[in-house]
Formats: C-alpha cells, structure tokens, sequence
C-alpha cells in the first residue's frame, strides 16, 4: 500500500466540515501545532488545556480589554464585565454576583421545574416538535428574564436581538466586519438601549424585588455604575445566558441519542443527570473559544505571540486534551474527576455556571421523564450555530413518545 503523505496541517474555524466534527483536527493540532499562527493574521490559537489555563488565569498578561474593532465607534461597544479587566472587572461582577451563588441558585429549583414541565405538556401535546423551539430556548430565557425582571412575553424579541448580536462573533479576529454588519449591530443595540430604558425609568418610580431594581440603584448611587454600564450588564445577561444553556441542554439531547447505552443509564439512574451535564459540558462544550489578547510579548510553546495580538483559546480542543482527561474522546457519564473549561477559568470564570448546569439537569430530568422514548425526526444535518464561538445546532426537530 502506498503511504499517503499527509496534507500540511492548516486551521480554518469557519470550515463547515471542521465545525461539524473537530475533534480530530483539534487532536492533531494539539500533537503537531499546540499553537498555531494564522497566517497573515494578528491571532494565534492555542489547543492545549495547560496553555489555555495559564492564559485564562492571568488578567495582565492576558487582557480582556479588546480594541474597539475597525468600523466601530468606542460608544458601540459598551464595556461589559466580560471585557474588562481587574480591577474594574470586579466592581462590575461584584454588583450582581450575589444573585448567581449556588445557594441563592438552589432556591430557583422548584420554579426551573414548573418552568420545565410546563414546557413539556405543551411538547407532548404537539408530539412532534422543534426541541430548540418547545424547550432548550425558552426556558433558559423565561429564567434569566424572571431574574432580571423584564416579561418573558419578550422572548420572541430577544431572540431576535440576540440571535443579531452573537452571530457575527468570533469573524472580527479574522476578517474586517463589513458596513452591513456594522450596522446591524448599531440598530440592534439601539433597539436594545430603547428597550431598557423604559424599564429602567419603570424601576427607578417603582422598585421591585429584581435584578434590575439593584443595578438602578446602583446607577442612582452614580459612582457605582454608569448608564451605559448598566445597559452593558443587562445585554450580557439576557443574551449571555441564553445561546449557551440552549446550546447546553440541545447538545446533551444530541449526545444522549448519540450514545443509547448513556441515554439507558441516566434514564435508569436519574441521580446521574449532574454528571452527565458535566460530560455534555466536556464533550460537546457550547462554548468553544475565549479570546484574550497578550499585553507584552509572550511565548507559549515555541511562538512568540507579540504584544497587542489575540490568543484564541479553543476550549472545545481543551476539553479533549488526552494529558488531563483519560479516555477523553469516550462520553462517559460517569466520569468522576472533570477538570474542564467549559465555563472559563480565573476571574472571567462564568457567573451563570450553577445556574446554566441546574437548568440543564432539571430539563434533561424532566425531559426523561415525561418521555418513554425521544428521538429525531430524520437523520438529516442539523443547522450549526452561525457563530464559531459556539458549538450547537439552531433547530433539533423530535419526536416524543410521553411516559
Ligand atoms: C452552558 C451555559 C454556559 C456556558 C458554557 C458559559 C460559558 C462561559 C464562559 C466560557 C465564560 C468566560 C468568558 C471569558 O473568559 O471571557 C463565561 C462568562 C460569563 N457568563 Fe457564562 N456560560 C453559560 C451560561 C451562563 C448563564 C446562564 C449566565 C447568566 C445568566 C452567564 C453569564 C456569564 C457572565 C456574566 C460572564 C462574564 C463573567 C466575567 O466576565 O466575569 N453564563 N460564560
């Protein structure tokens, strides 16, 4: 047999081939490319789990603080905790942690589930539905909007706005965004800003027991929290934990029909829900890039990565780093130890993660039980996700046979 040579390693993120399964180049990037220069391009990606830890934990090598893109005016982008460094970082963050700890979390479990199980009579009524549509999108959005306190009626908006604002994320590293994008992204922020202000206006007449009520007060006490900070901090919120638990609770549905022997094993065993969230975390990460860009010259591996240029840390390739997770192409729903990078690490460590891993358990529980029996429609391909920041499909059509 002839050998054949194999072709020069090269990584295009865009490649809807690669998107659909990366795994294998993300293995062999992490052997021959642990970092890999785009050619022509301010931007390096990093593969393995070791270096995308070391750059996540260190705010001053590694800054947030991204320059406004070619095109956009500073007043575009308002300055949200996800891209600020410390200190700074921390006055943000620290003006909403409180509502996100796992104890003040625990307590939203029985309105998640009556969320969950609403949501499931009106699937089985139907039999056959969108799973996105009838579950994985409203309720991570009828949660946060509760918390927040804006009327889950909106959701159909949301979707709208924040569907706009994530699509084009993770291309400005590597092309100029064009006069239409631009755009887009100014009307949709402008639509948003009107959106907020009236609510904000509401709360500072009347104030309630809400998210929202805090960071006006906040803002009223001035010195805490500017206006476009808080406008800043409630487009993260309703947009931040939307994509990614849908993306969470769709993957785990696609992993669990993937794998029939861990689909019977949670079903069997529901206590394993949690680890098998864990898994769809590792496995299947709904996040799969966080860039950072270097404030001096750094060299990780052998490449230089010169002051001023980008580090995109791929999580997704993280996660199936065989150094740290054994057997780590294998979804085991028992596995014990997860050291993963799912939701970050170091300060930008994600501020929803008990939150977007209770919404997943509860509905993957409730979708299980409800259920003798769910699975897909046809074997088509399913729609990816448009942005390559995150990994999940747009529609996921099902047929549920009730309990
Ligand atoms: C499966 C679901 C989720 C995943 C995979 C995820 C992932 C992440 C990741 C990787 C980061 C780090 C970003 C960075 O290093 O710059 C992050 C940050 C963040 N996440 Fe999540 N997230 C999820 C759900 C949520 C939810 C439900 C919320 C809130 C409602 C949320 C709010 C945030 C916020 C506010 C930050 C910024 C934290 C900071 O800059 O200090 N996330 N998330």
């Amino acid at each position: 047999m002839r050998a054949v040579a194999e072709e020069p390693f090269t990584f295009n993120p865009f490649d809807p081939e690669h998107r659909r399964d990366p795994y294998a180049l993300f293995a062999r990037a992490r052997r021959e490319h642990p970092v890999f220069r785009h050619d022509g391009l301010p931007v390096s990606s990093v593969f393995l789990h070791a270096d995308c830890q070391a750059i996540l934990r260190d705010p001053k090598t590694w800054s947030s603080m991204f320059p406004t893109p070619p095109g956009f005016a500073p007043e575009d982008v308002p300055r949200s905790m996800l891209v600020t460094d410390p200190p700074e970082h921390a006055r943000l963050r620290g003006l909403v942690s409180q509502a996100f700890t796992p104890k003040r979390v625990r307590e939203l479990v029985p309105r998640i589930e009556a969320i969950a199980q609403q949501l499931l009579d009106d699937a089985l009524a139907r039999r056959e539905v969108d799973l996105v549509d009838a579950l994985t999108y409203p309720l991570p959005v009828i949660v946060i909007a509760e918390m927040i306190g804006v009327p889950a009626e909106d959701r159909a908006r949301f979707k709208t706005w924040s569907d706009a604002l994530v699509a084009p994320l993770g291309s400005i590293f590597f092309a100029e965004p064009s006069q239409e994008m631009i755009d887009e992204q100014r009307r949709i922020r402008a639509e948003l800003e009107e959106y907020f202000v009236r609510l904000v206006e509401d709360r500072r007449r009347s104030p309630k027991d809400d998210l929202l009520t805090g960071l006006v007060q906040a803002e009223l006490e001035g010195s805490r929290l500017a206006f476009d900070e808080l406008l800043a901090m409630l487009i993260l919120l309703l947009v931040a934990g939307n994509e990614t638990t849908t993306n969470l609770i769709g993957n785990a549905a696609l992993e669990l029909l993937a794998h029939p022997d861990a689909l019977t094993a949670v079903r069997a065993d529901p206590s394993l829900t949690a680890a098998a969230v864990e898994e769809v975390l590792r496995f299947s990460s709904p996040i799969q890039m966080d860039p950072r860009i270097a404030t001096r010259d750094v060299t990780v591996q052998d490449v230089t990565i010169p002051a001023g240029e980008f580090a995109l840390c791929w999580i997704g390739s993280a996660n199936r780093d065989g150094t740290v997770f054994e057997r780590a192409d294998t979804f085991d729903v028992r596995r014990e130890k997860q050291s993963h990078l799912a939701f970050g690490f170091g300060p930008h460590y994600c501020l929803g993660a008990s939150l977007a891993t209770l919404e997943a358990e509860i509905a993957v529980r409730v979708l299980l039980q409800r259920t003798r029996r769910f699975a897909r429609v046809d074997q088509e391909p399913l729609p990816l996700h448009p942005s390559i920041v995150f990994r999940g499909v747009t529609r996921l059509p099902v047929r549920l046979e009730p309990a």
